[in-house]
């Protein structure tokens, strides 16, 4: 497709995306247009899906209003007639992966002139990233980023039959859609936006400029998405936001917040609530207690630190302290016992010093974490830390990473440890990767478990009595 004009596109600018104003949230409502029903019948989709939870959620979605436009999914790309990557721009790692997809389809579609190609997701949501598509990946059709999403079916048409390239990428705060459809991944465990953006605008991070404003769903419309989820026999929900902990803050009318949704929650009928993510600064009494109270809350945190260093902290604009973090972990793990508690961490933080690590690998210690995501610092352009000065060797940063990891592996194993000999509830995913004839599933305290049973298991939760326990998994016997 041939475009000159690149003024009539809508591109997006990270200046325009950090702004943040009073304003009230609008909520609309999703609803197809009588002339996009029909736009997709006989013809496939394909959606590739990076990056968090979130991405996970979005491309839910998409597939929703692709079904309801007639599309049908296909895993086969060569069946395909739309294919969508919906991109992740966490860290430079991961939109490298993206661009090397995008370079593979080039060659894919000189073969198949008439697929169309969209980018969706954080990736579009950047400046940089959208320049380049233009210059040198003219196959991609259709750029739009994670405001539009419910524009998809004017997008699709416009490519297929005006043959017009599509670029539309909104730098704004962001509205709430709700009624938008949804083609789940899975029919026993479900996704749950309760909040979408952020506002905590941690120096090294992009998502406050790809998502925009945090904004909370209302309590109503969360509510009767879990009891809807109830009655087509779903067992288990995982309410989504950055920074969950914030729900409802943002909504002035009443002071319904966390701690509210997740009593609120428990009454549905739904077996298990699980959420993600947490922020320390925004984890209250409330929530812990509700936590306590609700049996249907599952006894698991995910609460990243991201460095136990306070002047890195304070770089990095956490707003808490290694102790204060500590404070508030004990805190949580006095009022619900057994807890099981994960977290993230950052290593080679511009201007990081091997003390300032140190107090890191101390505060992993002390917290015994029973898991993390470990990253090494990725420079993100448009963010604070981008500027910093950082004159730590990435050899360096490397080996504090493997250092760490080592520390955060044994917290594993101890925490997988504290099971054997117990009887633990497990929500039967499917099989083991390594072994079909073994079931796998996920623990009350989110811990992997694999043991022998019948295919027809899945979807349930089975009572199993734990045998062995390895660093990354645990094996036991069904009872
Ligand atoms: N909202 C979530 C995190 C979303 S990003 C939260 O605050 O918990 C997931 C993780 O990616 C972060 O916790 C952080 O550890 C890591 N991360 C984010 N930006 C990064 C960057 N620029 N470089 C390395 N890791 C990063
Ligand atoms: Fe990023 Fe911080 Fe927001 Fe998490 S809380 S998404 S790390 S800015
Ligand atoms: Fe990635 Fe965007 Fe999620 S940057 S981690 S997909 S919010």
């Amino acid at each position: 497709m041939n475009n000159v004009d690149l003024e009539k596109y809508f591109k997006p600018d990270l200046n325009q995306a950090r702004k943040r104003s009073k304003k009230t949230v609008e909520e609309l409502k999703f609803q197809l247009d009588d002339a996009h029903e029909k736009v997709g019948l006989g013809k496939t989709y394909k959606i590739d899906t990076y990056g968090c939870q979130g991405n996970e959620a979005d491309s839910e979605t998409m597939a929703g209003i692709l079904e309801l436009m007639g599309f049908a999914k296909t895993e086969e790309e060569h069946q395909a007639d739309v294919i969508i990557i919906n991109t992740c721009a966490i860290r430079e790692n991961a939109e490298n992966r993206i661009w090397g997809e995008l370079g593979r389809l080039k060659a894919y579609k000189r073969q198949n002139p008439n697929l169309i190609l969209g980018l969706a997701g954080c990736m579009a949501q950047e400046e940089n990233v959208v320049e380049r598509v233009l210059k040198k990946y003219q196959h991609v059709d259709i750029v739009f980023g994670t405001h539009n999403i419910h524009k998809l079916p004017e997008y699709i048409e416009t490519a297929m039959f005006n043959k017009e390239r599509v670029i539309e990428v909104f730098s704004r705060e962001g509205e709430i859609i709700e009624n938008l459809p949804k083609v789940r991944q899975h029919h026993f465990k479900a996704w749950v936006n309760i909040m979408f953006g952020c506002d905590e605008f941690c120096t090294y991070c992009i998502v406050p400029y790809t998502r925009g404003k945090e904004r909370s769903r209302s309590k109503d419309e969360v509510i009767a998405e879990v009891k809807e989820l109830v009655k087509q026999g779903y067992q288990e929900v995982t309410l989504l936001g950055q920074n969950v902990n914030a729900y409802g803050k943002d909504i002035k009318t009443d002071d319904y917040t966390f701690g509210d949704l997740l009593r609120d929650l428990n009454e549905t009928g739904i077996e298990r609530i699980r959420f993600t993510t947490s922020h320390p600064h925004d984890l209250d009494l409330k929530t812990m207690e509700a936590m306590r109270d609700c049996k249907h809350v599952m006894p698991f945190f995910h609460l990243p630190v991201q460095s136990g260093s306070n002047p890195v902290l304070k770089k990095m604009n956490r707003h808490y302290t290694k102790e204060s973090y500590l404070k508030t972990l004990n805190e949580l793990k006095e009022t619900v016992p057994g807890i099981s508690v994960t977290t993230d961490i950052i290593v080679g933080f511009p201007g990081e010093t091997e003390e300032d690590f140190m107090e890191t690998m101390d505060l992993v210690e002390k917290a015994q974490f029973e898991g993390a995501f470990t990253f090494v610092f990725s420079k993100r352009e448009g963010t604070p830390a981008a500027t910093f000065e950082d004159s730590t060797p990435e050899e360096e940063k490397k080996q504090r990473l493997y250092m760490l990891n080592d520390k955060i592996n044994a917290g594993y194993l101890k925490g997988n440890e504290r099971f054997v000999g117990e009887t633990v509830k497990v929500l039967v995913d499917g099989v083991s990767k390594y072994d079909d004839t073994v079931l796998a599933g996920y623990s009350e305290h989110n811990k992997l478990v694999n043991f022998k049973g019948d295919k027809s298991l899945i979807g349930k939760i089975v009572s199993v009595k734990i045998t062995l326990a390895k660093t990354w998994f645990l094996m036991g016997e069904a009872l």
